[in-house]
């Protein structure tokens, strides 16, 4: 400050108090770009098995309501390919084989996870995952799709049985571009009978499961189409050990992944807490640990991640941690869009997968989940109000009576609302631009096209605020969607900017997520 003259100290708090009243938070928008986003998704297990009972036109919303823009607008699907469920005692859990013996396959198997495989198609969802927790019984050591292992020299026949089962659904237009061949390969999901499908791969089997898909699908010309995600699914402590044992040898076979499933890596970054019912979800710094180690280790390499659920803990993040009990308010679906915001804007990770199969066997993040803990025929309140008896692992809820007492309603919860800001808006292609300022919340991002912005927004704060926001170019606002406790992504006012400033003001009502949407080009 040059001009010092008597009141100085005055006049300059009073501008001071202008620049930053209470409850403003300045903020620019980076010139630059951090990463470009490859989507955000969901899985399909393993709802499918019950909602595929469900009226045609109820299929028909559901689908709408994941895939398409006016919903979720999800831009991965996860498809389960079935181990046949032989000895899993949970039918919902226990999805069709295709196989029947090496080279036979029924494709009339998986009607079920096949339906909504073709509505992810339908609406356009441009990336399709495949994933596996179990091969065949005919392949593991128990000849079971659980409570077994990966057979040693089985890899290039069960490559074959995944490259046949990919290159068929490819030929009926349900072009899946990933594979995950061994979903949760510490696990085999025992004793029988098992709650799901599980397959144990040791670390010094996995090299052989990656080699084998790589050469089938080799063969078939689809090695350069089909990348192969190596779902690490148990540690840190692995990704810093047993990786480094089997997956130097392979990987540059395909387009190798590193995928982390939040929730085991938090399970395992927490040793002890393996026996307890309740674990803390990583810490913003054992995240980013991981994540630079991913990177050191294996430079160039993206971590996705593909997992969490199962969560109760208020919009600021306290109280998060595994845990039964269903919540469908806002403040826990806040709760949850603050992970997403860790993942995409700490760990800066391309990719978001609200996904679920897995590790203590307990319900995931499903996208559709029948753990309502109440029963919505009998109490008005049951979809929207907290109980201890369910769990909050699903967006879109039904009634877990469904076949008895044919109430095939869906019920939205705001889980549903908030991570429609992302799905809506994170597209594929789309690239992250950090926010720059000394207040800025680590839950608000820009997200840009080469014509737009959008800047994802959120206050869980009991007070509102608002967001004082510059560009590194012009701008017009053009509008703005907002979720609160009383309102589902209802359209708002765009930004607005005082006549004689250079900034937005983006106004964050009181536990909130709002995302407001800028042309790129002056009004
Ligand atoms: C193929 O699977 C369908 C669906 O489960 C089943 O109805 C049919 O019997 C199976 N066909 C054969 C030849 O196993
Ligand atoms: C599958 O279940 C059968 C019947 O209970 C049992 O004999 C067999 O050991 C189980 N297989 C595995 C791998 O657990
Ligand atoms: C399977 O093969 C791996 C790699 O060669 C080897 O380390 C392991 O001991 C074998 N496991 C069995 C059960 O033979
Ligand atoms: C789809 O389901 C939602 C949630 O239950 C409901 O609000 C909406 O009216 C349904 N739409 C159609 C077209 O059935
Ligand atoms: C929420 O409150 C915290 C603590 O007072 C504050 O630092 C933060 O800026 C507030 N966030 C918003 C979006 O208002």
């Amino acid at each position: 400050m040059v001009f010092v003259h008597k009141g100085g100290i005055a006049l300059v708090a009073a501008s001071l108090c202008i620049l930053f009243p209470p409850g403003v938070i300045t903020a620019a928008v980076s010139a630059t770009p951090a990463q470009t986003f490859l989507g955000v998704g969901g899985s399909g297990a393993w709802w499918p098995h019950d909602l595929f009972n469900f009226p045609d036109s109820v299929r028909q919303n559901l689908s709408s309501l994941l895939f398409s823009q006016a919903g979720l607008g999800l831009s991965n699907y996860r498809y389960n390919i079935g181990g046949g469920g032989v000895n899993v005692s949970n039918p919902v859990r226990a999805p069709e084989t295709f196989y029947v013996s090496p080279g036979v396959y029924n494709w009339s198997a998986d009607p079920q996870g096949i339906y909504f495989l073709q509505q992810a198609a339908a609406h356009g969802v441009p990336s399709l995952t495949a994933f596996v927790n179990s091969a065949p019984a005919a392949m593991t050591s128990g000849h079971a799709s659980c409570n077994g292992a990966f057979v040693n020299g089985t890899g290039l026949e069960y490559g074959t049985y995944i490259a046949d089962v990919i290159s068929h659904w490819r030929a009926a237009g349900l072009m899946i571009g990933f594979i995950s061949p061994m979903n949760e390969p510490d696990n085999n999901f025992g004793p029988s009978p098992c709650g799901q499908e599980g397959m144990m791969v040791s670390a010094n089997q996995r090299a052989e499961v990656i080699n084998g898909v790589y050469s089938a699908l080799q063969t078939k010309g689809l090695q350069n189409t089909v990348g192969i995600l190596a779902d690490e699914s148990s540690s840190l402590s692995l990704a810093t050990s047993v990786i480094t044992t089997w997956l130097p040898s392979v990987i540059d076979k395909a387009r190798m992944l590193l995928v982390l499933h939040l929730l085991q890596f938090s399970i395992l970054s927490q040793v002890a807490a393996l026996v307890h019912h309740t674990y803390d979800f990583p810490t913003d710094a054992s995240y980013l640990s991981y994540v630079n180690n991913v990177q050191m280790l294996f430079p160039g390499k993206a971590t996705w991640m593909s997992e969490i659920c199962c969560s109760l803990g208020s919009a600021n993040g306290a109280g998060r941690g595994w845990s039964g009990g269903y919540d469908p308010t806002i403040g826990n679906a806040l709760m949850f869009a603050g992970l997403v915001f860790q993942s995409f804007v700490l760990a800066g990770e391309p990719h978001y997968d609200a996904s679920p199969p897995n590790y203590l066997g307990y319900r995931f993040w499903t996208l559709v989940s029948n753990q309502l803990g109440c029963s919505p025929l009998t109490s008005a309140t049951c979809a929207t109000t907290p109980n201890d008896n369910g769990w909050t692992d699903g967006m879109i809820y039904y009634d877990p009576s469904y076949a008895t007492n044919k109430n095939f309603n869906l019920y939205l919860t705001k889980h549903f609302w908030t991570y429609k800001h992302f799905g809506n808006f994170v597209k594929p292609g789309t690239q992250r631009r950090p926010l720059t300022g000394s207040d800025v919340q680590q839950w608000m991002m820009a997200v840009s096209t080469p014509m737009t912005y959008s800047v994802l927004a959120m206050n869980p704060n009991a007070t509102d605020s608002t967001l004082s926001l510059t560009f590194p170019d012009a701008v017009c606002a053009l509008s703005a969607f907002r979720t609160s406790a009383t309102e589902d992504f209802v359209t708002m006012g765009a930004a607005t900017r005082p006549a004689t400033g250079a900034a937005w003001l983006l106004p964050l009502k009181a536990m909130s997520l709002t995302t407001f949407t800028f042309d790129r080009g002056a009004c």
